[in-house]
């Protein structure tokens, strides 16, 4: 059995690995000249960071909000998720650009530092009221709630752009 702070700690690598992805990407866009109209891996981030945060909210903060000692830092979370969706939200109805590499900015240190607080402030308020036992069942939950992990091996459109070999291929 896998605890929610497993599961919750290998989605977040995974959240981080494609916006580090993402941020290559936009960057080799620069370097190339290249119009960046490619919307694959934002897709996946978007769709990812979208399922995993539904889960979170389900099974971590719903429980979190239930408890008086956490009410505020369940609230906390579920506005930072409000807070990301609406930044998705407006990148999927913005042309690739200047103004959507800024979201894409605000984009990933919002997520990151939403990221950093879950692993220390939520997971140390979350381990004082709930038992192993339930840790455990709440990984599970949030396995079942978030569905399918995106695979970050086979996106390295990123990686082969600044190398190069789209000029070649
Ligand atoms: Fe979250
Ligand atoms: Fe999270």
């Amino acid at each position: 059995m896998t605890s929610i702070y497993e599961v919750l700690e290998s989605d977040h690598k995974l959240i981080k690995q494609w916006l580090t992805e993402l941020e290559t990407e936009i960057a080799a866009a620069d370097v190339e000249g290249i119009e960046p109209t490619e919307t694959r891996t934002f897709d996946i981030l978007s769709r990812f960071v979208t399922a995993h945060s539904k889960a979170e909210d389900k099974v971590l903060y719903q429980r979190l909000l239930d408890s008086e000692t956490t009410v505020e830092v369940g609230y906390e979370g579920e506005i930072e998720h409000d807070i990301v969706a609406n930044l998705l939200l407006k990148m999927k109805k913005c042309d690739r650009g200047a103004q959507w590499n800024a979201y894409f900015k605000v984009l990933k240190e919002t997520l990151e530092q939403h990221i950093d607080e879950e692993e220390s402030t939520v997971f140390s308020r979350a381990e004082e009221i709930f038992p192993d036992e339930e840790t455990q069942i709440m990984g599970a939950e949030m396995e079942a709630s978030r569905g399918e992990l995106p695979d970050i091996e086979t996106r390295v459109r990123g990686a082969s752009l600044l190398h190069g070999s789209k000029l070649h291929s």
